[in-house]
């Protein structure tokens, strides 16, 4: 699973900038469902047909990731930008970015070495190698991702966009060892979650599920002088019971701990006091929609270096092949 998750984290892909990943995804997923089809946000939604009267499931990973949108490009071919997502400016100097027509980039800042102060992000700009506006490759609106290859540290993966190609891996992954099944699974691969869950939003809505599932990362506690949080990297996927905008159904939660508990899974209960996910957008579309959010704890989120365990990855596999694999009752 470890050159599915490579090929995921380095590929490009800002919010509303999807295309180039859903590609990647689209290829791999297509023998391994029904039907696919993109929805107008650029949703990737596959479906794999169950047994008659099973329950509408509702996956969602998001394939975008934070990023870089170009808003002025100066005589001298440097650009100024705006963050897509949370990005930090404590995360750029130095940086390097990527453009979707393969454009590399550097971010800069003439201060870093004397100032004691974050960058203001009007002083940071981005050197793309060009000497004027005129030859500069890049336009207005372009957008840009952090560049950095995937380190393997044996059970220790870190990479950019951990958030959230990880969790774009586990729902592959699970649709690669998932028999024929019980229930309707749309695996649906979200866009424009960093700037406020817009594709998970619409594409619920489209596919009026029954009961719906995130797939996300999650802070951690267990780093030096982190903020108490019962989330550590290693102990097991983690079951969210709360963020700062969502609350899991009571069922959903509960269907999630015994199915783990009954199948020996490892697992962690998750309250996130920052931050939310796409179970926010699909819990809030129509009537109302039963949901939940399976998380993969990670560190140094929206970092270009987000690290997760391999172990927690794979449990969380094999936490959601079993909670697809059996009839749901809520
Ligand atoms: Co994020
Ligand atoms: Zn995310």
């Amino acid at each position: 699973m470890k050159e599915l998750i490579k090929q995921l984290v380095e590929a490009y892909g800002p919010s509303g900038h999807e295309g180039q990943v859903r590609a990647l995804i689209e290829g791999i997923v297509r023998p391994l469902v029904d039907e696919v089809r993109v929805d107008a946000l650029g949703n990737f939604i596959a479906h794999k047909k169950g047994a008659h009267g099973g329950k509408r499931v509702m996956l969602a990973a998001h394939m975008d990731e934070i990023g870089l949108v170009v808003t002025y490009v100066d005589e001298k071919g440097f650009l100024r930008f705006a963050a897509a997502g949370g990005v930090s400016a404590l995360t750029l100097v130095g940086a390097r970015v990527s453009f979707g027509n393969g454009v590399s980039g550097v971010v800069g800042w003439e201060k870093w070495l004397e100032s004691q102060d974050r960058p203001a992000w009007e002083e940071l700009f981005m050197d793309v190698g060009a000497t004027s506006r005129q030859d500069c490759p890049v336009k207005v609106g372009d957008a840009a991702c952090f560049v950095r290859p995937m380190a393997d540290l044996g059970q220790r993966l870190v990479a950019k966009a951990m958030d959230d190609r990880i969790g774009c891996a586990v729902l592959i992954q699970a649709l690669r060892e998932l028999a024929d099944a019980p229930n309707e699974v749309f695996a649906v691969f979200t866009t424009q979650e960093e700037v406020g869950t817009r594709g998970a939003l619409v594409s619920a809505y489209g596919v009026e599920p029954d009961v719906a599932l995130a797939l996300d990362v999650t802070k951690t506690g267990d780093t030096p002088e982190a903020r108490p949080m019962a989330v550590s990297l290693g102990q097991g996927p983690a079951v969210k019971v709360m963020d700062s905008g969502f609350i899991a159904h009571a069922g959903v939660k509960e269907w999630m701990i015994s199915t783990a508990e009954r199948l020996g899974i490892p697992y962690q209960r998750e309250v996130l006091t920052g931050g939310s996910t796409d179970a926010r957008a699909m819990q809030l579309v129509r009537g109302g929609v039963p949901a939940g959010c399976l998380s993969i704890p990670c560190r140094y989120v929206h970092t270009p270096s987000e690290m997760v365990d391999y172990g927690d990855v794979q449990n969380a596999v094999k936490l959601l092949v079993g909670l697809l694999s059996s009839p749901i009752t809520l």
